[in-house]
């Protein structure tokens, strides 16, 4: 009998990532066009931080972590790789970002997302349900 042994991602807190892999990342993950986005200068000026995981050398999971510069942490971008999704990264990266809003002195981590994603941020990262909005501006 074959005993698969599943490699364990490296992942990473604000590790330096291009702006190519991230993109190409979030487009594969979330069925879009690559952009040419600059994802690495956005992040740099305006996230608390990021989350990647790599697998030997592939970039397959990102996680963008907003700030209000306070209490409040966002996280975005949520992205796993269609390839290596329900192997645990979402949930390890989820919780990294979580730890290190912490560390920053954040008192909340919020998130919304789809109801596809609804299992994933309650059962699996510990989100509590609650109400918000959003409104589109453009
Ligand atoms: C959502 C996403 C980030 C989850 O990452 P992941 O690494 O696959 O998640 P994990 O392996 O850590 O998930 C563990 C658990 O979350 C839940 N879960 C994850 N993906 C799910 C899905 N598509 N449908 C239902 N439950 C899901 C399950 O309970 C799963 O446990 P199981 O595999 O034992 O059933 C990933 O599927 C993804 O990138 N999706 C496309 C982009 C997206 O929708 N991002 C989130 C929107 S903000």
């Amino acid at each position: 009998m074959i005993d698969f042994v599943r490699v364990q991602p490296d992942i990473r807190w604000r590790e330096e990532v291009s702006s190519a892999e991230v993109d190409a990342l979030h487009a594969v993950a979330f069925g879009h066009e690559p952009t040419n986005r600059d994802w690495f200068a956005q992040m740099q000026d305006h996230s608390l931080g990021w989350v990647t995981a790599r697998l030997v050398h592939d970039l397959v999971g990102f996680v963008n972590v907003a700030w209000d510069g306070g209490a409040h942490a966002f996280v975005i971008d949520t992205a796993v790789s269609p390839n290596h999704q329900r192997e645990r990264i979402g949930s390890q990266m989820v919780a990294i970002a979580g730890e290190h809003a912490r560390q920053a002195g954040c008192e909340w981590l919020h998130v919304d997302f789809e109801p596809s994603a609804a299992n994933f941020y309650l059962r699996e990262c510990g989100f509590s349900p609650t109400a918000a909005g959003l409104l589109r501006l453009r």
